[in-house]
């Protein structure tokens, strides 16, 4: 392939990469979105394998590599729960960084490179070695990210006594060695220079994420996302491979506006989640804001008053959260829907902008089951709508639909935006037990007095639910 049909397909691909990212910000285009991503990538690697860049010699080996790659690929797509797709997504990030670490060090003993300045030189070595310690950083976070979300290892924050003067200490080492780095002639001292550096950033990354808390874990997960971004755009300068460099900017910008959308939606400030420290994990035994016991009753409800309930409302609003996901009751909630809507009832969702555990959860489950689109609403569409529903049935959702995020100051969710089911003349809740959510405090909505507890699996009470509304 001549080097301008590579560079004329390089521009198609970045074309169809836009357009995915355009397509995958609604569900209604998503899938088409993911076809742009698809014919993108395979022009970008079809132009990158049979480029100039690449001898014909070096073909086999990438064939082997790309049959491995994509046989791994494949079985762990097919393999991954929907609840395990932030590790998942956790464990490909950390091979971006890998893959950075190890072209910023090949770069640097390839012998082949001539520059015609030395100024040239400086600028491809500033490039490694940028490539290497973000990609350091990303390898070993995203690794501890995989653990503590696949709950390898516990979800509580590390916190080392210092560890703010620890990391600056880091930083500050990592700049004097880089500043070492470029005035070295050494190959040897430069490589010995950048292992130093590498074990620092490796360091880094476990110490930075060990800190933060299960509860803004996903955050995390999406700011590696940003930072794997950065990583190959970066290992595209040592390449000089503009593609690599487009891309990994989109990746690693798109990532960085994620992270701030989800930290408004959770009314934590960025800086505070990379400070670390916040969140005690899931299943954390549910404790109030003051740390005392949670106080009052609750009022349980039966499948079969639940179906009576929801039969004689004309306005039904299903708030879906993780625990819909872990039951896996999104088809059932479909068919429930499907029966009420043909009854002539009004049935919406309404969607909280962090629900469940990586954005648009909620919409992926509820598009998988089919439900239709246009009764999927977000948040700010629906909140008002509350004080005119009959019925709110919360489906597995604790946190977003907490009121001490408004009533309680002292509450860790204090500020969060939620949805505001109390309002309705009934709330449901269906969930196992009394446990907390994600955020580990207690929900004073259960206790409130026009509330029901449906305990028990989601999908086994909304199997018995459909069933009594079918008899
Ligand atoms: P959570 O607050 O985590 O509550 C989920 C509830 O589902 C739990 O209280 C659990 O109670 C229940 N549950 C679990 N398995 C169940 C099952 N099989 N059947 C029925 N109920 C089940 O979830 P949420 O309301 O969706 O809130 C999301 C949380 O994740 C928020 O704190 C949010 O800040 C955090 N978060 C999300 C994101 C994204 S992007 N989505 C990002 C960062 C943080 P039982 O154990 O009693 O059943």
């Amino acid at each position: 392939m001549t080097s301008s049909l590579a560079t004329v397909s390089y521009i198609g691909a970045t074309i169809l990469f836009i357009l995915s990212l355009g397509g995958l910000a609604h569900p209604e285009t998503a899938r088409r979105g993911n076809l742009f991503g698809i014919a993108g990538m395979s022009i970008a690697v079809l132009a990158t394998v049979f480029g100039p860049q690449v001898g014909m010699g070096g073909i086999p080996w990438i064939v082997i590599a790309l049959v491995i790659g994509a046989a791994v690929g494949l079985y762990a797509a097919k393999k991954v729960q929907m609840t395990q797709m932030p590790e998942l997504v956790a464990l490909m990030h950390s091979l971006v960084g890998l893959a950075a670490c190890l072209v910023g060090f090949a770069s640097y003993v390839d012998t082949s490179l001539v520059f015609p300045t030395a100024a040239e030189k400086t600028i491809h070595e500033v490039e490694i070695y940028v490539g290497i310690l973000i990609g350091a950083v990303t390898f070993s976070g995203s690794l501890v990210a995989f653990a503590k979300l696949s709950g390898k290892i516990g979800g509580k924050p590390l916190l080392l006594p210092a560890r703010h003067w620890l990391n600056l200490a880091g930083l500050i080492l990592v700049i004097l060695l880089g500043r070492w780095f470029l005035n070295t002639h050494s190959i040897w001292a430069g490589m010995a220079l950048l292992l130093v550096m590498t074990l620092i950033a490796l360091a880094f990354g476990v110490h930075m994420v060990m800190a933060i808390g299960g509860a803004d874990m996903p955050v995390v997960v999406s700011m590696l996302n940003s930072y794997s971004g950065w990583a190959a755009a970066a290992t595209g300068f040592m390449l000089g491979n503009d593609l690599l460099i487009v891309v990994g900017a989109l990746v690693g910008s798109s990532g960085a506006i994620l992270s701030y959308i989800m930290c408004r939606a959770m009314n934590r400030n960025f800086v505070s989640v990379i400070a670390g420290g916040f969140g005690s994990g899931s299943g954390a035994p549910a404790a109030t804001a003051d740390g005392s016991e949670p106080a009052g009753e609750v009022t349980s409800i039966s499948a079969v008053d639940t179906a009576d309930l929801l039969r004689d409302a004309k306005n039904i609003v299903i708030v879906p959260g993780y625990g819909m996901a872990v039951a896996q009751a999104q088809h059932v909630v479909c068919e429930i829907v499907n029966v009420l809507r043909g009854q002539g009832v009004a049935v919406r969702f309404a969607i909280h902008p962090v629900a469940g555990r990586m954005p648009g959860h909620m919409n992926v489950l509820l598009a998988e089951a089919k439900v239709p689109y246009d009764i999927v609403l977000e948040m700010d569409e629906i909140n008002a709508d509350f004080p005119e529903t009959d019925v709110a049935i919360v489906i597995g959702a604790n946190d977003i639909v907490n009121p001490a995020a408004q009533e309680d100051p002292g509450s860790p969710i204090a500020g969060m935006p939620v949805l505001e089911v109390w309002k309705a003349r009934t709330s449901i809740v269906m969930k196992r037990s009394m446990a907390s959510g994600y955020a580990g405090v207690d929900n004073p909505l259960f206790y409130k007095e026009n509330n029901r507890m449906l305990f028990g699996d989601a999908r086994k009470m909304l199997d018995e639910v459909l069933g009594a509304l079918s008899a």
